[in-house]
């Protein structure tokens, strides 16, 4: 049975952390399913990851779309979530509501995630009320990395605090289903999960949230040369993949590949005829 949004609900209401991660591929969305991720997140981050773009902010719509399509066709069991990219919600209540309908009906995701908190809240009511789920987003919003000068820590300071727990508090009484608090000084983060009844999902907000949510990539370790705080690494694959690639072109330069093991015969009887044509 797939996990719903009220599968979450309730998974908060027992105090069970909910595991997130990003996928951006029908290959990946399987395993990660098949390994017990409760949400699977189409990151807009999908850009730096896979498109190989400095920031989210190039995404658009149809990449967005093709890719959660591809992973809602990988995933059995997890709630997918597809990521509302830049401008695809910021110009028009209209704009975004078409585009948040086009999530759900196109791509066959459960719900759409979005950025921002109280600039959004009354958004968030509009979609929420006609039956789109809504996971909000605060704290480092990447779309707004022009406005706020980079990715930085947010809620260092008492005033600082006390404006992420308005938006945190206005998206809730909007409707979203759950928060996702990016880059947030752990103790604000702590207390922002206290407060809100819906679950908030960290990252890079310390051990106090409901759930957390992590970079496929990043968790994974597929580009090695990347290592942030926050993002503690499973594994090495980037090192794994490139010293197997290593491995098939020097088979390839020495003819070690393909073998025998690897090659098809004729029916019987033929190959003897291959030397009369
Ligand atoms: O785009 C993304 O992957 C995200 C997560 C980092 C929360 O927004």
């Amino acid at each position: 049975m797939s996990i719903t949004i009220q599968h979450i609900r309730s998974m908060a209401e027992r105090g069970e952390p909910i595991a997130v991660l990003t996928a951006y591929d029908f290959a990946a969305a399987r395993l990660v399913d098949a390994a017990g991720v409760h949400i699977i997140l189409v990151g807009d981050s999908l850009g730096n990851t896979v498109l190989g773009y400095a920031s989210t902010i190039p995404v658009t719509m149809e990449d967005m779309l093709r890719h959660t399509a591809a992973v809602v066709r990988g995933a059995r069991n997890a709630l997918v979530v597809g990521d509302m990219p830049f401008m695809s919600f910021q110009e028009s209540e209209d704009l975004a509501v078409h585009n948040a309908g086009r999530f759900l009906k196109e791509t066959g995701c459960q719900a759409v995630k979005m950025e921002g908190g109280r600039s959004v809240a009354e958004l968030i009511h509009r979609l929420v009320g006609f039956g789109i789920p809504v996971m909000a987003h605060i704290g480092l919003t990447p779309q707004s990395t022009h406005q706020m000068g980079g990715y930085h820590i947010q809620g260092r300071t008492a005033e600082q605090a006390k404006a992420l727990l308005a938006d945190a508090l206005a998206v809730q009484d909007a409707g979203a289903f759950s928060v996702v608090l990016e880059y947030v000084a752990a103790p604000v983060a702590k207390l922002i999960s206290d407060r809100l009844e819906i679950p908030t999902i960290g990252i890079g907000s310390g051990p106090h949230c409901d759930g957390q949510v992590l970079v496929f990539h990043d968790m994974l370790g597929i580009d090695p040369g990347y290592r942030a705080k926050h993002a503690k690494r499973y594994a090495d694959l980037g090192d794994t993949i490139q010293r197997a690639v290593e491995a098939y072109v020097e088979d390839v330069r020495t003819r070690a590949f393909p073998a025998a093991a690897q090659s098809f015969a004729m029916s019987p009887g033929e190959e003897e005829q291959l030397a009369s044509l």
